[in-house]
């Protein structure tokens, strides 16, 4: 299949790129490069241009005349959507919603999107399973929840074939293809902590007093060539008319101090920290129940978080360093 893959200059999008082809499907990225790199798109077609600029989605689509979208693009750290709500909901709703109407007109009818665990907010009970009530807790997480919705409306109406993918916490690189995650500011927990490692300076723990079984925050981490892996399958089995979501993650819960350890473990030298505040929009604990992409989709993650950890390490040494540049 021809695969439009927007927000393919960043993490997740430009390892699944690298995947679809690998899997005989042709990828082209459509990004604005605000959080993506250059580096990360080498030896493919890509399309500069913002999502919610409806001219450039229509030359995309008129040059490549892709058979699917996969949709990473978006902003996405939490506590930003707390103080620029507007700025969210500009990207990830009304960026979105041109996205689809785009599709429309250029009759492309499946699409396989990046959505969120943070679309389920403070669960009532975990492991999480698709059907759990929708509560987001963020901006972030309801401009999520928005554009699922408008999947759902366009299913019937347009005969849209899609897949929401609810990613719980990504982690892990593709050393392999030269492929990991640099952000500056960094704010994923593995990248933080690889950086304090190399650099030899404590990071702050966000929240300690949490009622989780050490005080930190346990998350569900799911390395990015699983996902990668995800994309692929939901795609291959995109039918018109047809939407579904699902869970992806491990089914393991593991906090942030465990992350600490594991990390330590593998690069052979401790990870100094201090006990910082709560940041705002994180629940205790999130970790998913994957049975519907495990049976659906015939999908298993194959990495442990030790796998992820080694992978960063490598992308890592690889680059000289994690700095954006
Ligand atoms: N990283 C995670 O743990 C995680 C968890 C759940 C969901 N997600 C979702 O997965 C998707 C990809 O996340 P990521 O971690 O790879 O982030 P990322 O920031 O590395 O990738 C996002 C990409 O989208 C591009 N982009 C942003 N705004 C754009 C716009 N207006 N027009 C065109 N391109 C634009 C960026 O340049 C970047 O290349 C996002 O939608 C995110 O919400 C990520």
């Amino acid at each position: 299949m021809k695969v439009l893959v927007t927000g393919g200059a960043g993490f997740i999008g430009s390892v699944t790129a690298r995947a679809l082809e690998a899997g005989g499907h042709e990828a082209g990225i459509f990004d604005d490069f605000s959080t993506g790199h250059e580096w990360a798109c080498r030896g493919r077609r890509v399309y500069r241009g913002d999502i919610r600029d409806r001219g450039a989605l229509d030359r995309a689509f008129a040059d490549m005349r892709p058979d699917a979208v996969l949709h990473f693009a978006g902003k996405i750290i939490v506590p930003e959507s707390v103080t620029n709500p507007g700025l969210y909901y500009d990207v990830n709703v009304i960026g979105s919603l041109r996205l689809l109407e785009a599709m429309r007109t250029a009759g492309c009818r499946r699409i396989v999107f990046s959505s969120s665990a943070a679309v389920y907010g403070t669960p009532e009970r975990t492991p999480i399973a698709e059907d759990a009530p929708q509560n987001p807790i963020s901006p972030y997480g309801r401009t999520k929840k928005h554009f699922e919705e408008a999947l759902e409306d366009a299913r019937p109406a347009d005969g849209l074939g899609y897949a929401s993918l609810r990613y719980f916490n990504a982690c892990g690189a593709a050393p392999e293809w030269g492929l990991g995650e640099v952000r500056e500011p960094e704010t994923h927990l593995l990248p933080i902590v690889m950086r304090a490692a190399l650099a030899g300076k404590p990071f702050t723990v966000c929240g300690t007093d949490y009622a989780t079984r050490d005080g930190t925050c346990v998350r569900d981490y799911v390395d990015v060539r699983d996902l990668a892996d995800a994309h692929v399958r939901a795609l291959e089995r995109l039918k018109p008319g047809v939407g579904n979501s699902y869970n992806l993650g491990t089914e393991r819960g593991t906090t942030v101090r465990e992350v600490v350890a594991v990390a330590g473990r593998v690069l052979g030298r401790p990870v100094a920290f201090v006990e910082g505040p709560r940041r705002p929009g994180d629940p205790p604990e999130l970790v998913a129940s994957c049975s519907k992409a495990r049976e659906e989709l015939g999908w298993t993650p194959a990495r442990s978080l030790e796998d992820s950890v080694r992978a960063v390490a490598e992308f890592v040494r690889s680059r000289g360093g994690l700095e954006a540049r």
